[in-house]
């Protein structure tokens, strides 16, 4: 451990000379392209409201009742987690206030309540936020997902609001003389910092601070003493395989996954006070450099604590699946970049889901793109991990994801929605089910909703009402560009071309009512894996093979009989190569209009692309894990058979990157 005072001393002088220099340039924050909406203006409807209920009944929205580090009163962690990091509570709050709001539950919404009060009525006198931590540094960052879910409920129950930015208002000059000595910085926070300028930020933009100098000044310090996102996401510096043997040159937690998920915001909001297009060129060059050196075709990007590169054994945490996902609503609305929603939404359609059980009380650390078994692994393909990172349970690995998961859907859901900077406009950004209620400039009283079965269905009906004409915009996914049609008010269906830049398709929204049907049709394609493999995809959705299993208990819960570790296992052959030129969509809609509850398990979602196969000889490393898929082509050992492959969110034993028959 090299020493921290002559480190944070080096950082300073830097501090200290960018401000100088920023300050002389100009001292405001660069405008969002898009605007977010107050929490609860967009609500789910359909599948998508059952899939919340189902998460809301299932392990997160019992942690309060159940789970000992958050249902104590000795809030952000409380006990023995993470020590020094003190997370845990925090991280739910972040999660639970727009998981409650969102199902409007009057138990989860008076659990948050309670916990805002707490924390608000026990603030430091000298503005700390949290437990005094005895003989440990004051670390800061385990206090910025609680500074999200404040905010979120400022927007959800405004007449919290005053008591929230007067906190905020204590803390942000303790915050700031601590950052200028050099207090509280530790390698975790070091990577961490947009999230903290977040916040900042929205104070700044809502004009919430009594004084915007220091506002801005905390944000330079934050970076300047934090890691150089920036320099990580140059070309030259990023890793193009698993980093297991390689070093970071920027802080060794530049390189892991969760840091890194969080990190994808950080030049876009540096941006935003510094005025330097290479800070935005760089928001946008990291997220291309990650996803094609360790991206997966479900969406999301490998690393098994650290990147860990292409192959389909290696894994991706929970903790990294819903920080991405909210990442990337960000990045959008800072730079109106579609690349960042269009992935968002294949994260929440395929990765989140398959990575939990279908009924949600049991998630995995970490998921595999090909996962033979989920249990406890011999020899352990997680070059950082524990062999039992991949067992559905309530807390296999580390308990962070516990925590942490619940943000995935309901902030998925309240960025579904934007508004155009002016707040003339509105944006249908994520397609799903929706019912949003939005006053736009003018005083226009906008409500909308989006009648679909999307992702699992290629149309969507939508009904505007407005009190005036305005521009409404839907989103066009980059995979139906080309295909998509809309029929307006019962007019025959013509071509729905996006703007070739915003992808977004324009509709003269009248006053009263307007209605549309969007039609989204997709192609089956092909996306190539390593070792000659194929990834099957169509539309919003990623195709596996489904390995069907069997499961055994390994734990359950004192408190909680309903909190279980499950082992699955394999009860069918998996070893098939397929021929690409035989795929064949299925849709078989539910004759109720209808889907399942819950949607994402074996068999239930109503599409499925069926494929010849035949068997073949492929390896197993040790007895529970599949090795890297034999190089197609590969001769096949059996006859010719039909598979079905169904969408990867409902498989949880899989072959996602299929290897081609000879
Ligand atoms: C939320 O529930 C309360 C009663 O529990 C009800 O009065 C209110 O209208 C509901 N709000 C929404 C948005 O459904
Ligand atoms: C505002 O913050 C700046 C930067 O920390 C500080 O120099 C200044 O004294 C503050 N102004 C007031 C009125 O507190
Ligand atoms: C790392 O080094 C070990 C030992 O040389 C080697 O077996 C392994 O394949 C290397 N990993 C990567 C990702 O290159
Ligand atoms: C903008 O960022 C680039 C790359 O980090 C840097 O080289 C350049 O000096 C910056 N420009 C200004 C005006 O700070
Ligand atoms: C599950 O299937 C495996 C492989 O066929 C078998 O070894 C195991 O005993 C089965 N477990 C249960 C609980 O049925
Ligand atoms: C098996 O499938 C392959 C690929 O579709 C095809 O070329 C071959 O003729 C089939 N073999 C038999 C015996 O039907």
């Amino acid at each position: 451990m090299p020493s921290k005072r002559i480190i944070l001393a080096a950082y300073l002088g830097v501090a200290q000379a960018v401000f100088h220099n920023a300050r002389q340039t100009t001292s405001d924050l660069e405008p969002m392209t898009y605007h977010s909406l107050p929490l609860t203006a967009i609500m789910p409807s359909g599948w998508l409201h059952d899939q919340l209920n189902v998460q809301t009944q299932g392990l997160a929205g019992h942690e309060h009742d159940f789970y000992s580090y958050v249902s104590d009163s000795d809030w952000i962690g409380g006990t023995s987690y993470y020590s020094n990091l003190e997370e845990a509570g925090s991280y739910w709050f972040n999660g639970m206030v727009p998981n409650a709001y969102l199902m409007n539950d009057t138990t989860r919404i008076a659990q948050v309540q309670q916990f805002l009060s707490y924390v608000l009525e026990h603030q430091q006198s000298d503005g700390w936020i949290g437990p005094e931590t005895g003989s440990k540094p004051r670390y800061m960052w385990g206090r910025y997902p609680f500074f999200f879910g404040a905010i979120q409920m400022t927007e959800a129950d405004p007449s919290q609001k005053n008591t929230i930015v007067a906190a905020l208002n204590k803390f942000v000059p303790l915050a700031n003389s601590m950052l200028k000595e050099g207090l509280g910085i530790e390698p975790w926070m070091q990577t961490r910092w947009s999230d903290f300028i977040m916040t900042l930020q929205w104070m700044y933009d809502n004009n919430l601070s009594p004084n915007n100098t220091m506002l801005l000044e905390t944000m330079q310090l934050l970076r300047t003493t934090g890691d150089d996102w920036i320099g990580v996401f140059q070309k030259e510096n990023f890793p193009t395989i698993a980093v297991d043997n390689l070093t970071a040159p920027f802080g060794v937690l530049t390189w892991h996954g969760v840091n890194m998920a969080e990190g994808l915001k950080a030049p876009a909001a540096a941006w935003r006070f510094s005025h330097n297009q290479s800070d935005l060129d760089a928001a946008v060059q990291g997220w291309d450099l990650l996803f094609e050196y360790h991206g997966r075709p479900s969406g999301i990007y490998s690393a098994d604590e650290y990147l860990a590169g292409l192959e389909a054994v290696r894994g991706t945490e929970l903790c990294l699946v819903v920080e991405t996902m909210f990442s990337g609503s960000y990045l959008y609305q800072v730079t109106g970049n579609p690349k960042f929603v269009d992935r968002v939404e294949r994260i929440a359609y395929n990765a989140l889901p398959a990575t939990l059980t279908g009924n949600m009380w049991s998630r995995q650390y970490l998921q595999q793109q090909n996962q033979i078994a989920a249990q406890s692994m011999s020899p352990n393909p997680f070059k950082n991990d524990g062999p039992y990172s991949n067992v559905f349970g309530l807390e296999p690995n580390y308990p962070c994801c516990t925590v942490n998961h619940p943000q995935g859907w309901p902030k998925f859901i309240s960025n579904a929605f934007v508004t155009s900077a002016d707040g003339s406009s509105l944006v249908h950004v994520y397609l799903g089910p929706f019912s949003t209620k939005v006053t736009l400039s003018g005083n226009n009283q906008v409500s909308v909703s989006v009648n679909t079965l999307y992702p699992f269905s290629d149309t969507l009906t939508t009904t505007i009402q407005a009190t005036k004409p305005f521009t409404y915009y839907v989103r066009i996914p980059s995979w139906s560009i080309g295909k998509a049609t809309i029929s307006i008010n019962g007019a025959a269906a013509v071509a729905a071309t996006p703007d070739s830049t915003t992808q977004l398709f324009k509709i003269n929204a009248a006053e009263g009512a307007t209605k549309f049907v969007l039609n989204v049709p997709a192609d089956i394609t092909l996306e190539s894996r390593p070792h000659g493999a194929v990834a099957v995809q169509r539309g919003p959705l990623h195709y596996a093979f489904d390995i069907a299993r069997n499961q055994t208990t390994l734990a359950t819960n004192a408190q909680q009989p309903l909190a279980v570790d499950l082992q699955f296992e394999a009860t069918v052959p998996w070893q098939y190569a397929i021929d690409p030129a035989s795929l064949k969509f299925q849709n078989n809609p539910p004759s109720s209009g209808v889907l399942p509850s819950p949607v994402f398990d074996a068999g239930l979602p109503p599409l499925s692309i069926t494929a010849t196969a035949c068997r073949i000889t492929w390896a197993t490393a040790g007895s529970t894990f599949a090795a890297a898929p034999p190089q197609s082509p590969v001769a096949c050992t059996g006859a010719n058979e039909t598979i079905v492959l169904r969408p990867f969110g409902s498989t949880k034993l899989r072959i996602g990157e299929i290897p081609i028959m000879k």
